[in-house]
């Protein structure tokens, strides 16, 4: 089996092998804190030998629990936010047809979410279309009192037992929760709703390869036995026992954060493949929400080329040369089409005839590769032989994998996030929350 490729070579103008090398001691110690759970969070360490711990036989149970959605169901509504939803939402993404809503060949239920947002139009509009289709509501929420899918989770079940009944939408919810604390594990365990648990010591952003991720992912018909697969290839290339220059995560994190210190403080993750934008934001809020504390972390941001090249390609060429860019590039497409020739040529285009699209693709993707180191934007290369699940566990786990050891070269925490809470207690305080009396006067005094 192929392997992800890892390509540090086009960082070397900025900054040298030697200053990632002189990085090797402490990108060890970091992953030696990590796997031996004495660090900061190591609480939250559970994530880390998750591949390996699914046994099959879980996998099996996972499957056979949503089959009958699978069959019955034309939508699946997953109702989370942040952690609870963004793993799933990437990896369906990364797998689907892309007008899988308009696909009659479709066979497995498309999936829809809910929850991540506070948009009245949006549920409203949901409502709307789910009067016309058959669907499920995997809710997923692992401290089960987060209000954005509290609110949704409300609208939608009250919907859907009004469509087909209150038994057969408890047959149809499924939540995926904490094992005994919080509202959502209440509401489960008194309307009797088939329940998962997330296991304590992982947080949301760090779940994917627990049921928040391959519950849905599995009712939507993807292969989770491949995606874990991956997950548990990666999870061994990663070992502590690997080599720091034979460890892929080792050497990510060293060079993105020889790259902080050396000034370049936004990292972009660059994709070149429309499927992958939500990998995008996964990776943003694996980064952000783990590094962004203490008034440091690499600021995470991404563009989707080649159409970003025609929107923010102008900054990253000649704006403030703090950046450098980590491009996810996909080596085969599932498809190949070829340009026609066209005896006009009145497009001028013939110079392309007969040549796969994905050529242009792969020129335009090495060509703005070139261009930004002339414009001093170093580049790191992750190379995926195909989008499929196999590659895309493999590259979750690097992530995660990668963004633990970083966290702890930072000097940070990277399993807490405390700042998460500021708006919300501004939000309770402003919407009168009972308990948030003191909150709401001092808020009131500043509008
Ligand atoms: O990574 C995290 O912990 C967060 O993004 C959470 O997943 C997010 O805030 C949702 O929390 P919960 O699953 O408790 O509803």
């Amino acid at each position: 089996m192929e392997k992800i490729k890892l390509d540090i070579s086009r960082v070397y103008d900025f900054i040298s092998a030697d200053e990632i090398n002189d990085l090797a001691n402490e990108t060890t110690t970091a992953q030696r804190t990590l796997y031996k759970g004495d660090g900061d969070g190591k609480d939250f360490l559970g994530w880390l030998n998750l591949p390996s711990a699914i046994t099959d036989q879980q996998l099996a149970e996972i499957e056979s629990a949503v089959s009958g959605l699978k069959k019955k169901t034309e939508l699946l509504v997953v109702v989370g936010i942040g952690g609870s939803y963004l793993g799933a939402r990437a990896v369906n993404n990364a797998l689907t047809h892309n007008f899988a809503h308009l696909n009659k060949q479709q066979k497995a239920p498309h999936m829809l979410f809910a929850g991540h947002n506070i948009g009245e139009d949006y549920m409203h509009e949901m409502l709307e279309l789910l009067d016309d289709y058959s669907y499920a509501i995997v809710v997923i929420s692992k401290s089960g009192t987060t209000t954005e899918p509290a609110i949704a989770f409300r609208i939608l079940k009250d919907h859907l037992v009004e469509k087909v009944g209150k038994e057969e939408a408890g047959e149809r919810i499924i939540a995926v929760t904490d094992s005994s604390k919080g509202a959502l594990r209440q509401l489960a365990d008194k309307e009797g709703y088939r329940s998962f648990v997330i296991p304590d010591d992982v947080g949301g952003r760090f779940s994917i390869f627990t049921p928040v991720g391959l519950i849905p992912l599995a009712i939507c018909g993807v292969d989770i036995r491949q995606l874990v697969e991956g997950a548990r290839e990666m999870s061994k290339r990663c070992d502590p026992g690997t080599h720091f220059e034979n460890n892929p995560a080792a050497i990510y994190a060293a060079t993105r954060n020889a790259l902080y210190r050396s000034g370049k403080k936004i990292e972009i993750l660059v994709n070149y493949h429309n499927k992958l934008h939500y990998l995008s934001e996964w990776w943003k809020q694996l980064f952000g929400e783990s590094e962004g504390k203490e008034g440091k972390g690499i600021y995470p941001a991404s563009v989707d080329n080649s159409t970003d090249l025609h929107s923010m390609g102008q900054y990253i060429q000649e704006g403030e040369r703090i950046l450098f860019e980590t491009v996810i590039s996909v080596e085969q497409t599932d498809h190949q089409m070829t340009i026609p020739r066209d005896a006009a040529n009145l497009d001028q285009l013939n110079y392309l005839a007969t040549k796969n699209i994905d050529l242009v693709n792969k020129m335009a993707e090495l060509g703005t590769i070139l261009a930004h180191l002339d414009g001093g934007v170093p580049n790191i290369r992750i190379s995926i032989p195909r989008l499929n699940a196999y590659y895309l566990g493999q590259l979750l786990y690097f992530f995660e994998n990668a963004c633990g050891i970083s966290g702890y070269m930072l000097g940070i925490n990277p399993f807490n996030q405390p700042g998460v809470e500021a708006y919300k207690k501004n939000m309770f305080a402003l919407l009168e929350k009972p308990g948030f009396e003191t909150e709401t006067a001092q808020i009131k005094s500043r509008l």
